[in-house]
Order: C-alpha cells, then structure tokens, then sequence
C-alpha cells in the first residue's frame, strides 16, 4: 500500500497536460464488443479502470495489442463469451456498460452488480427499463461470492431473442442508463428515440465514436436522442478504404477542472492543455465568482489559470447539476477553493446522496465545513494546514492532494488506489508544475 507525501505551499506555475476522459473510455472500451472491424482507440488514460476494462475485454475473448502509451488496438471478431467474470465487475462502476455493449452484440450478457465509488445508493432501475424497452429479459440473481467466500452477489442477466427499437422515456438523467441505452440500441432494428437523457462530453463522445464506425446515432449532447439501428458497424467499409481507422478520447473534463482548482487553491499560473474550453464552462464560472482569474485561450485547447500572490478569494455558492451545470464529480475538489474563500460558501449535491466523505479529512486540515441535510456550509479560512489523511474516494482523494498542495507543512494521502482509478500519473503531472508531492511506498 503507497502514500503519497506533500510538502505543500507552493504555487504551482507552468504547462500541464490532460489525458483521455475516464468516464468516456470506460463506455467506449465495451463499444468495441459492436464493432465488426477491429479498431485503434488513443489518448486512453493510464488509470486502473482502463486495465479493468481491458481485462473483461480480454477474459471474453477480444485480442488487444498496446501499440504505444495509451494506443491500443482492439479486435473483438472472436468473442465468444457474454459473461463478464465477477472479480472484475465489482472492482469499477463502469462495468455495466458490458450489459448493454453484449445485450446489442448478441442478445444475452451477465456481470455481478458494479463496484466503484460508494455514493450512497447507487440503482440501475433505469438501465433495466432500456434494455427491457428494447426487448430484453432480465433477471436479478443472488449467489455466495466466489471471489472470496464472503456474503452474497447480486448480478445481471440479460437475454433477449431479437432486439427491436422501441421509444425509451427515462425517469432520471442518468449518464450510465443513457449510455447503456445507445449501446444496446445501436443495432436494433428501426429507429429508437431517448427522451430525458443525460448530455455529458462522454455521452457526445460515445456517439461520436459509434457514429465515426458506422452507427445512425443524432441529439447526443442534447435531451432527446435519436438511434436508427444498423446491421453491422464496419467504419473502414464506409469509405472503402482497408486501414484500421483510429479514434481519439475526449479529453477529462474533470482532471482539466481539477488541475484549474488545484491552480487557483495554491495561488499559481498554469496553462492546462489538452482541453475542450466550452466543457469547463461552468467550473470556469464558479471558480471566477470566488476571484480567480480563468481566460481559456482562443481556438486553442488551453485554459489558463493565473491568481496572484495574496488575492483574498471570496466564497460563492455551488450546486452540483447534470451537464451543463456543475458537475457533482467536481464538487469535493470546490470545496477546498471554497474553504480557502473568506465568507460563507454553500455547497448543494443534488446528484448523490453521500459525497461529503472527504469533508472529515479537509476538517483535519483545519477546514471550517458543517454538513446540512442537502450539502455542507463553508466558513473561509485563512490557509489550511498539513496532516495525514486518506482519499475516501476518487474525487474525494483529488480533494485533498488539492489541500495538501495549498496547505503549509507536509501532508500524508493514504488509499491512493482510489486516486488512480482516475488520474493517470497524477504525480508526474503535479510535479511538472511545481509540486512538492512524491509517491513513498509504505
Ligand atoms: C456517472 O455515474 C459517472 N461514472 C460518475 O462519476 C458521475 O458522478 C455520474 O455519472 C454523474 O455525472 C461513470 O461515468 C463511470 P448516473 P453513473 O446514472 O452513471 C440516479 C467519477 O467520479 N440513478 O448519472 O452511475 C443515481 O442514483 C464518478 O468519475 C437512478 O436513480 O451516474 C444518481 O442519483 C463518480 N437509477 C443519478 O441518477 C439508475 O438506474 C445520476 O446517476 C441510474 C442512476
């Protein structure tokens, strides 16, 4: 088990680059099991999910060659299972997306309930009324946990003779109900309409990529999408070209805003690159409410961050909403800009129920924060100081590597492993901008 240990209070100055988005890759990983072409995927970011998923993807039989850092080549046209093996469905969220990625390739899927960040209560209602819409069975079953022998697990198991298109109205905007619609969607036959669907950069991107393999698929980025279903996704056949087409990841929205918070938090200049600008329109808002100077750089994937030695900050107001508002996996990262603004500051998350479990460790680093029934009010302080703490989560960790930065004295992060689901070398980056910050092996 590693820490990682930080000597913080130091402005942080320079280039720092933003790799591929976790929460499009772990949907565009499982896309591949549709394709009936093989596919080169690059900018995916070295985090624990993506070698998750590329082991369900192996365990069912797809071939994947690593070509470069962070370009892999995928061939699925030999899979033959349709069952994801347990000890790895429980170790992330996104392992469902393999439900609906082999509901469409073959009618039938089975994965343990998903593991991944405990947010409070986390149902899959709205994913099972997709796939039921579409024509699916499914089945909720229990059994003894073989990965090790203790309690019970609850799995999946779709089956569905023919898949037709049907109209799927959800009832809540779900980012992973939305993704595992268009998965199951994209080759059934007739065209389906989603209504009420979550609008996200990883949603866009997951469309974006069916699309650019040969998928019918409009309104992704907007409430309404409409699927019509194609036999076969071959890419390259659209063209008649014969090469291996390549696809590029979207850029993570929330390491670029966790880099800008991070920036801000230890008083710094930094240019973030590798950006979407408009994704990180909202943060951008929020962070300049509180006195931090954000100027994205035009027709350039630069965001640029700049506050000067001794700005006090002000606090503002945060409510966490579905794209475009503030994202919720944004939220514990805020807080820290918050609790470093003088004044009140009020956190609303209307998104999970239980995501202010990194709010212990912040309190510990002299943070001034009091939970409500709907979220947390903020008193500004001074400056924070160094302590041990853990990363109750993933985001909750990026919370307070944050704190531990803009803190004076050392900071101590132990379960780090949460961190690394979604940060890929999150250490080098920090330290190729300034940061006092080393991973020690314990
Ligand atoms: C995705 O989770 C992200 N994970 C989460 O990011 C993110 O916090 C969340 O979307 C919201 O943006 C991945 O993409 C792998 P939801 P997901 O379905 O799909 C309720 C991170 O830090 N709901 O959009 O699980 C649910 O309880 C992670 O990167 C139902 O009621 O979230 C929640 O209140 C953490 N029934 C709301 O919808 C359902 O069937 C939004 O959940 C599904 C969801």
């Amino acid at each position: 088990m590693d820490k990682l240990v930080i000597q913080g209070g130091h402005p942080l100055s320079g280039d720092i680059y933003v790799s591929g988005a976790k929460n499009s890759v772990v949907a565009i990983l499982p896309a591949t099991l549709l394709l009936d072409v093989p596919v080169i995927l690059e900018n995916v970011p070295d985090i624990s999910d993506v070698k998750i998923c590329l082991s369900i993807l192996e365990s069912l039989g797809a071939e994947i060659d690593k070509l470069s850092e962070g370009v892999y080549r995928i061939s699925c046209l030999y899979v033959r299972e349709h069952e994801v093996p347990e000890e790895l469905a429980q170790k992330m969220r996104a392992s469902y997306y393999f439900l609906g990625a082999l509901l469409g390739r073959c009618g039938k899927a089975k994965a343990a309930m998903p593991g991944g960040c405990y947010l409070g209560e986390r149902p899959i209602d709205q994913h099972l009324l997709a796939f039921e819409a579409l024509g699916a069975d499914f089945h909720l079953i229990e059994y003894k946990n073989e990965t090790d022998g203790e309690g019970y697990v609850g799995a999946v198991e779709l089956s569905a003779d023919h898949l037709y298109a049907n109209h799927i109205s959800l009832n809540v905007v779900s980012v992973g109900a939305t993704m595992n619609a268009i998965l199951s969607a994209v080759k059934a036959d007739g065209t389906t309409t989603i209504e009420n669907c979550a609008r996200e950069p990883h949603i866009v991107d997951l469309a974006n990529f069916l699309n650019y393999m040969g998928a019918h698929i409009s309104g992704a980025g907007t409430h309404k999408i409409t699927i019509e279903g194609v036999r076969e996704l071959r890419g390259n056949a659209m063209d008649g070209s014969v090469e291996v087409k390549t696809y590029s990841i979207v850029p993570d929205q929330i390491e670029a805003g966790t880099f800008m918070i991070a920036a801000a938090a230890t008083r710094g200049d930094v240019y973030i690159h590798g950006v979407i600008p408009h994704h990180l329109r909202d943060i951008a808002d929020r962070m300049e409410e509180c006195g931090v100077m954000v100027e994205a750089i035009e027709n350039e994937d630069i965001v640029h961050v700049c506050v000067n030695k001794g700005t006090m900050f002000h606090g503002t107001n945060v409510k966490t909403e579905p794209y475009p508002g503030f994202p919720t996996d944004m939220q514990p990262q805020m807080a820290v800009l918050l609790a470093l603004s003088e004044g009140q500051s009020n956190i609303t998350e209307s998104v999970w129920e239980d995501r202010f479990k990194y709010v212990g460790e912040l309190k510990r680093m002299g943070a001034n924060i009091d939970l409500t029934r709907d979220g947390a009010i903020i008193w500004g302080v001074p400056g924070l100081h160094g302590a041990n703490v853990r990363a109750c989560d993933l985001r909750a960790g990026a919370a307070v590597v944050i704190a531990g930065l803009a803190a004076e004295g050392t900071t101590e992060i132990t379960d780090i492993h949460h961190i690394e689901r979604g940060y890929s070398h999150i250490v080098e980056k920090l330290r190729s901008i300034g940061a006092d910050i080393r991973r020690i092996s314990m």
